[in-house]
């Protein structure tokens, strides 16, 4: 039995195939464009919210560290939604925690605000669906709606806070495809993705990028379902160099990518000219996530970790489902 005003969720990052960046509407994190990802099973938040009269406000400790500032605000706008839902008028203490190594150049603002969605959800006493909660979700990061739903995801970009959500298009265990992350960098990225959001449209690339992605999701979506390798790699490396046109024509120009993240995209496609089905797909900031089919993994990431400038490889397979779990006494 779960204490009432108290409960503990658990939520995957994801990584996506088909990427999100802009927004038509920032303040509800309504996406220019869809998207298409896979959870990733080894790299979890578990979210703890207790609503509790003791509190005159919303606290947040994240790895074992207090913080405030912008990070609580965003943590309470979202705690804030659940409030008004469930017609409660509580502060709420929110302990947060990342499995993967704090600092190590991961996102984890989607597995963060799916857990503190799903956890918030029940510790309110709200029965949501996993609709409403990726919904949910997505006002804190947009990224996260796409980690409540389990294993393949799309997210429809929709045009109001109700049409936009994301849902599963295939099991975790479709398809045996291994994340292999290489990590060339542990520093904090200079632009987070919610103020290069809001660069997007300064680059003339960008309204063709989003005119052109239904095209581009429905490739992705099919190789996907099929499990045609070839086809998805060329889809998922066309899509995320086209976000990283955007990116490095934008006013100011974002370039997150560093020389190693080169070597790696280099060697990732000479490893596929020479057979291997693997191919890069990047996010905002250096480290540079090599997906290949499990029956390769060990190698693709053994050969990693000998080019110059890769200081780690983290893997994961696709994961399930954002999920309640028992709250720690
Ligand atoms: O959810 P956000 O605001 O952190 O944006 C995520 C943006 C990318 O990671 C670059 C792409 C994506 O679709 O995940």
């Amino acid at each position: 039995m779960m204490s009432i005003g108290k409960a503990t969720a658990v939520s995957c990052a994801n990584i996506a195939f088909i990427k999100y960046w802009g927004n038509s509407n920032p303040q509800l994190r309504l996406p220019a464009n869809g998207s298409i990802s896979m959870n990733l099973d080894r790299l979890v938040t578990h979210t703890t919210v207790h609503f509790t009269p003791d509190l005159r406000s919303d606290t947040l400790n994240l790895n074992g560290r207090t913080l405030i500032g912008a990070q609580l605000s965003r943590v309470s706008d979202l705690l804030e939604r659940v409030r008004r839902m469930a017609s409660i008028d509580l502060s709420a203490e929110v302990v947060s925690e990342n499995n993967f190594p704090t600092g190590s150049g991961i996102a984890s603002s989607a597995s963060a605000f799916s857990a503190l969605a799903l956890a918030a959800a029940a510790a309110a006493g709200l029965t949501l669906s996993e609709q409403e909660l990726s919904m949910l979700a997505r006002t804190g990061s947009g990224s996260a709606c796409r980690s409540v739903p389990g294993g393949f995801v799309e997210w429809k970009p929709g045009t109001t806070h109700l049409s936009s959500y994301a849902f599963s298009i295939a099991p975790p265990d479709h398809w045996e495809l291994v994340d292999c992350v290489a990590i060339v960098s542990r520093e904090h990225k200079v632009t987070g993705s919610t103020s290069g959001h809001s660069l997007a449209d300064t680059s003339p690339l960008q309204a063709a990028r989003v005119e052109d992605t239904p095209r581009r999701i429905e490739i992705c979506r099919r190789a996907l379902l099929a499990r045609d390798f070839e086809a998805f790699a060329a889809i998922v490396e066309a899509d995320s160099n086209l976000m990283h046109a955007v990116m490095q024509t934008s006013t100011p120009a974002l370039l997150y990518w560093l020389p190693a993240t080169m070597a790696v995209m280099h060697a990732v496609q000479r490893w596929r000219a020479l057979g291997t089905p693997v191919c890069y797909t990047i996010d905002a900031g250096p480290n540079i996530h090599v997906i290949c089919e499990a029956g390769s993994a060990e190698r693709v990431e053994a050969d990693l970790r000998k080019i110059p400038g890769v200081i780690d490889v983290l893997t994961a397979q696709p994961g399930g489902p954002a999920r309640l779990v028992r709250s720690p006494a």
